[in-house]
């Protein structure tokens, strides 16, 4: 039998794709990473399922867990919040299962740096200001960082940083960050985004720190950079009365552009 890697999305329940839903529905063993995985996603399971907290268990355990399932022919969702594609220990877990031959497959969700941006209103690459968008985040007791991708790094090319895992350690990211971007550049944190407890912090590096309430110590995003709340961008081309495009040719035989 399989196990389906699923993307459980930002926290709103509704925020998972029906794929997910269809296969956490489908699976007779589900296994979740921890307390941000809402319940409502979990009522998806089939009556009966065994559902299980894997945040106190080791790689090892949470691999028994698969294995088990696979070896009595019942198929396994593993959630994990957000997309799989970062920070998931999602790679980990694939090594050891393809060693025992168990199938995988994996759907994305929704990552929660885009919920953070959907909340904002914002949109993280604007023309003239940022066309990138840095997902990092800090050193952690857990993970150590590679030393070329170190915030100062990044800083450099003035892109948008969202950056995770790193509530924490905002004095940091405050001083790491503001030679590059300048005390005023605008900083949101957006904390439990997509939760009904969600809460929006607006402010610029200078101000941030004072502005943090202690009770936000994790599940927060910190995104930095002049696409912030920025008013006074360009416009892209891209509906441009005058651009000639493909579905909105300006001229016959104009170029395409895309
Ligand atoms: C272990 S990482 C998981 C990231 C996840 N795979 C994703 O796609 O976003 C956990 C970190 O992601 C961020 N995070 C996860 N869910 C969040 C949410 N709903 N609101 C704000 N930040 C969130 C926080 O920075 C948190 O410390």
């Amino acid at each position: 039998m399989t196990v389906h890697f699923i993307g459980a999305g930002p926290g709103a329940p509704d925020l998972l794709t029906l794929r997910g839903r269809d296969l956490i529905a489908a699976c007779p063993v589900c296994l979740y990473a921890g307390s941000l995985i809402p319940e409502a996603i979990l009522a998806h399971c089939p009556p009966g399922a065994r559902i299980v907290n894997t945040a106190p268990l080791d790689l090892d355990a949470i691999i028994a867990e698969c294995r088990a399932a696979h070896e009595a022919g019942l198929g396994v969702a593993r959630l994990h919040s957000g997309d799989l594609s970062i920070w998931s220990a999602m790679g980990e877990q694939i090594r050891r299962l393809k060693a025992l031959a168990i199938p995988v497959s994996v759907t994305p969700g929704v990552p929660s740096f885009a919920a953070a941006a959907a909340a904002l209103g914002a949109e993280l690459t604007l023309p003239g200001l940022a066309q990138s968008v840095v997902l990092t985040r800090t050193p952690g007791r857990a993970s150590s960082m590679p030393e070329t991708e170190s915030l100062a790094n990044f800083a450099g090319t003035g892109a948008t940083l969202a950056i995770h895992l790193s509530i924490h350690n905002l004095a940091r990211v405050v001083a790491d960050l503001t030679p590059a971007y300048g005390a005023d550049c605008p900083v949101a944190v957006v904390y439990r985004a997509s939760w009904p407890d969600q809460r929006i912090l607006r402010a610029t590096l200078a101000t941030i720190e004072a502005l943090l309430p202690e009770d936000i110590e994790r599940t927060a995003l910190i995104l930095v950079g002049p696409t912030l709340g920025a008013e006074g961008f360009d416009e892209s081309c891209l509906y441009a009365p005058d651009y000639d495009r493909r579905f909105r040719p300006q001229r016959a035989g104009g170029r395409d552009h895309v």
